[in-house]
């Protein structure tokens, strides 16, 4: 982690993030709203994994988004790429370090909810993790055994509905269940989701929240909901399917990101 930081502080000398963005499936282009952004490539950051999925750059930007300080990690390492759960763990410690005090994630997720159609926007209140895989596996000391309860910062959730009120932006929230994929679910592994209590589903978010809560940092997500989870519509899903449904929602869904973002530094100071 040390060098990655020092890494990132030679080529960013002036960068003061207080808000890591991490940007999931479909959330590419907010990296446009970041003003005077220096970018660095994921492959010349030690420790930090290569993304290796169409739609994630790999690249961290580090800039302002208004006069919020973002630092945004543009794609991520998903746990089905090399079967480790902590892909982006140094990346996060990175941030951390850097003077990151907060951490909003997004994600393509798929829904179980009829109320809850593609293109709806959920805020994640909880987590259900399927894999029961951990980032902080192989960790030692007391610090390790962290607390999940509130993992999704009530505080800044309780922001971003309203900046999404603000905004004239519907946001939903639920209970988010990771899977490990890459495969999506069968129609049976939905149904049992759904008696389990979830909301929507996707491959990703909660490894990140894990290692971000063990960090310190409080943590928000954003569900894009690109379609309804197996068996619950005759959509053929695929990661193609995927894209182009957030691509018709991202708009609105990264000028909502946007003014979240700005809500947290603004009831943050730097
Ligand atoms: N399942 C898992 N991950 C997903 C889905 C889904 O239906 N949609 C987008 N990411």
């Amino acid at each position: 982690m040390k060098a990655a930081l020092q890494s990132i502080r030679a080529r960013a000398p002036q960068a003061r993030p207080r808000i890591a963005v991490l940007l999931g499936s479909g959330w590419g282009g907010f990296s446009a709203r970041v003003e005077a952004a220096v970018r660095i490539r994921y492959a010349d950051l030690p420790g930090f994994a290569p993304a290796g999925v169409a739609g994630h750059v790999g690249e961290l930007w580090l800039g302002r988004v208004g006069p919020a300080e973002v630092a945004v990690l543009a794609g991520r390492r998903h746990a089905y790429e090399g079967g480790e759960a902590d892909g982006m763990k140094t990346a996060l410690a990175a941030l951390h370090a850097l003077g990151c005090g907060a951490l909003v994630q997004t994600n393509a997720a798929g829904s179980l909810r009829a109320d809850m159609p593609p293109g709806s926007l959920m805020l994640v209140a909880d987590h259900l993790n399927l894999p029961q895989r951990s980032p902080l596996v192989g960790e030692s000391g007391d610090a390790r055994f962290v607390a999940m309860a509130d993992a999704y910062d009530p505080g800044l959730r309780a922001l971003a509905h309203r900046a999404a009120a603000d905004a004239g932006v519907t946001l939903r929230e639920g209970v988010y269940a990771w899977a490990l994929g890459p495969q999506f679910e069968t129609p049976a592994e939905i149904r049992m989701l759904r008696t389990l209590g979830a909301d929507a589903v996707g491959m990703s978010t909660v490894p990140e929240t894990i290692a971000a809560r063990w960090l310190g940092l409080r943590v928000l997500a954003i569900s894009l909901i690109t379609n309804f989870a197996a068996g619950l519509s005759h959509e053929r899903l695929s990661h193609a399917h995927t894209l182009a449904q957030a691509e018709a929602a991202a708009a609105g869904a990264e000028a909502l990101l946007a003014a979240v973002v700005r809500a947290i530094a603004a009831a943050e100071p730097a």
